[in-house]
C-alpha cells in the first residue's frame, strides 16, 4: 500500500553525508533526469519520515551489491534532507530481505573477497547513518537480512515473521555482524545456537527476547503504520536531542558503564547550548507545543 505511493525520487549520484545538514536549506529535487532504483523504492509516507522498501521480490530482496549500494545511496539522501527526521526500512509481506545474494556469493573466492572487502559496504547503515532507522520486519529475515534489521537503532516485526542465520548451512558463517550484533542483544546462548544449528526463531521470539521493541500481530501494512507512526514521533522532536539519543544509546555498545555515563552526561550537559532546550523547557513552562528551531 505504502510502496505504491512514491512520491519522491532521487537522482543517483554518491552524496557524502554530513554533519552539516541540520542547517541547510531544504534540498529540491530536480525531476530533470530523475530516475527511481532498481532494487529499492523510496518515498515520504509522512512528511518527515523516509522510508526505503527493499524491491527485487524474484529473489526474496537477497542482498546483493547493487542494493546495497542503492540502499546507501538513499540513506545518504535521507540524512542530507533537513526535513526528514527518521527512515523506516522494510521489504515485502513474504521477505524483508533472505540474506546476501547466494548466486552473486557463489563464485567469490578468498582473493576476491579480501581485495574487495566484501560486505564492508554494507556497514554504512550502522555507522555513518546518524538519523534513526527502524527495521520493519515482515515475512525472512534470514542470514544478511537479519544482520541488516540488527544495524537499524529498532527493529519492529510482526509476529510471525522469521529470523535466522542460516549461512552454516551454506559452509559459511553470519558476515555482516550478527555474531556481535545478535549475541549483544539476545545473549551468547542463544545467539550460539543459533549461528551453529541454523535454525530460526519468530518475530513473537523477537519480542520475547528483546530483541524487538514492537511486535504485530497483523502483516505487513499494519507493522508498516506503527513503524511509520513511531518514525513520525521521533521526528516531531528536536533534530538536535534526537541525534544525541541515538548515540548516547549506541555509545552504550562500546563503552564501559562509568565511561558510558560520563559520556551522556557530557553530551547533556552540551545541549544546555542549544536553542531547542530552551524552546523545550519554556514550553514546558508556559504550557505550550514546543516549536522546535532544530538548532
Ligand atoms: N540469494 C539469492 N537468491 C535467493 C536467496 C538468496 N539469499 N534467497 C532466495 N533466493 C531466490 C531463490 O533462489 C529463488 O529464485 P529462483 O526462483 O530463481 O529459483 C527465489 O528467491 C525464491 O526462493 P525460493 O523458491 O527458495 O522460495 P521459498 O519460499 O521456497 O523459500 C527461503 C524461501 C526459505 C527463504 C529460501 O529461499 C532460502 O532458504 N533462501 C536462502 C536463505 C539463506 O541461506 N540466507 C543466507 C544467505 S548467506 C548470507 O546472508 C551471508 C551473510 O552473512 C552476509
Amino acid at each position: 500500500m505504502f510502496a505504491q505511493r512514491c512520491s519522491r525520487f532521487f537522482i543517483v549520484k554518491p552524496v557524502v553525508p554530513s554533519a552539516s545538514y541540520l542547517n541547510r536549506a531544504s534540498r529540491t529535487f530536480s525531476t530533470t533526469g530523475a530516475k527511481s532504483y532498481e532494487t529499492i523504492l523510496t518515498e515520504t509516507p509522512k512528511p518527515n519520515v523516509g522510508l526505503v522498501t527493499l524491491n527485487r521480490p524474484k529473489a526474496l530482496n537477497a542482498l546483493s551489491s547493487t542494493l546495497i549500494a542503492e540502499l546507501n545511496d538513499a540513506l545518504n539522501r535521507y540524512e542530507e534532507d533537513k526535513d526528514i527526521g527518521a527512515i523506516v526500512i522494510t521489504g515485502s509481506e513474504k521477505a524483508f530481505a533472505a540474506g546476501a545474494d547466494i548466486k552473486e556469493m557463489e563464485p567469490l573466492t578468498f582473493s576476491s573477497a579480501y581485495a574487495q572487502n566484501f560486505i564492508a559496504p554494507w556497514s554504512h547503515l550502522a555507522n555513518a547513518v546518524r538519523k534513526p532507522v527502524i527495521a520493519a520486519v515482515s515475512g525472512y529475515a534470514l542470514g544478511g537480512g537479519c544482520e541488516l534489521a540488527l544495524m537499524c537503532d529498532m527493529l519492529h516485526c510482526t509476529s510471525s515473521a522469521t529470523f535466522g542465520q542460516p549461512e552454516i548451512k551454506l559452509g559459511v558463517i553470519p558476515g555482516a555482524g550478527a555474531s556481535q550484533r545478535l549475541t549483544r542483544a539476545i545473549g551468547k546462548s542463544r545467539a550460539m545456537e543459533i549461528v551453529l544449528t541454523g535454525n530460526n526463531f519468530s518475530g513473537k521470539n523477537a519480542g520475547e527476547w528483546g530483541l524487538a521493541s514492537q511486535v504485530v500481530d497483523g502483516g505487513k501494512d499494519e507493522l508498516l503504520e506503527k513503524s511509520i507512526a513511531t518514525a513520525a514521533k521521533i521526528s516531531s522532536y528536536s533534530r538536535i536531542a534526537v541525534l544525541a539519543g541515538k548515540e548516547v544509546v549506541n555509545k552504550s555498545q562500546e563503552l564501559p558503564l562509568k565511561e558510558g555515563v560520563e559520556y551522556e552526561r557530557r553530551l547533556f550537559h552540551s545541549l544546555f547550548g542549544t536553542k531547542d532546550q530552551k524552546i523545550g523547557m519554556k514550553a514546558f513552562s508556559e504550557k505550550k507545543k514546543p516549536e522546535w528551531s532544530h538548532e
